[in-house]
């Protein structure tokens, strides 16, 4: 690791051996829940959820579609602004057949997932589920509740494994804490 990520990482959070594990886990728990389903739809959230969804699929045994939804929901760094924009919407796909897995990097607010989870059902998805990998259940402001957990954290801002601090760190192969001293200079 370079210098300048070691200043900005307070610590590691979730290390590659753990995220390993959870992926591990969460693909058993599909490979079980999706059995018989005719139509299994995992709906990667761009970009934060990009790295977990490529390990996750690769780990799926059962049949699998992907695709993609690009939606915005921060807009000054660290904080949530309330509003959600779809950037990438899946129009013109039949979801009527489709069993479809939103799968998200990490649950905040609960907003993002609440208005998703809303828009597929409304869209004719036979059913609709959530997967995260990260869930900071203390931070909500909207109730939601994910369906595949990997791991629950405290409320901290974290970053790598696809999550970014304005557009930064997304590539490192961990989770880290990023270091107050980057978003809230003295
Ligand atoms: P929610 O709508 O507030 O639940 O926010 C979910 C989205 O906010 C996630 O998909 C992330 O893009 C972003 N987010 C929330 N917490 C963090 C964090 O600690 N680090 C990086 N991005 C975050
Ligand atoms: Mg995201």
């Amino acid at each position: 690791m370079s210098t300048v990520l070691d200043r900005d990482i307070e610590r590691i959070l979730v290390s590659q051996e753990e995220i390993d594990r959870v992926t591990t886990r969460i693909a058993a728990e599909l490979d079980r829940d999706y059995k018989y389903s005719k139509r299994f739809l995992l709906l990667c959230i761009l970009k934060g959820s990009v790295v977990f969804m490529g390990d996750l699929m690769k780990k799926v045994r059962v049949p699998v579609e992907i695709d993609f939804m690009k939606v915005s929901s921060y807009s000054n760094g660290t904080e949530s602004t309330g509003r959600i924009n779809i950037l990438l919407d899946l129009n013109r796909r039949d979801l009527s057949e489709c069993d479809v897995l939103v799968v998200e990097d990490i649950i905040d607010s609960g907003r993002t997932l609440s208005y998703l989870t809303e828009y597929l059902r409304l869209n004719g998805a036979r059913s609709v589920r959530t997967c995260t990998l990260l869930d900071k259940p203390d931070r909500r402001v909207v109730e939601f509740v994910p369906d595949y957990v990997g791991r629950e954290i405290p409320d901290e801002f974290v970053i790598g494994y696809g999550l970014d601090y304005e557009e930064r760190y997304r590539t490192l192969p961990f989770v880290g804490v990023l270091a107050r001293s980057v978003y809230a200079p003295e």
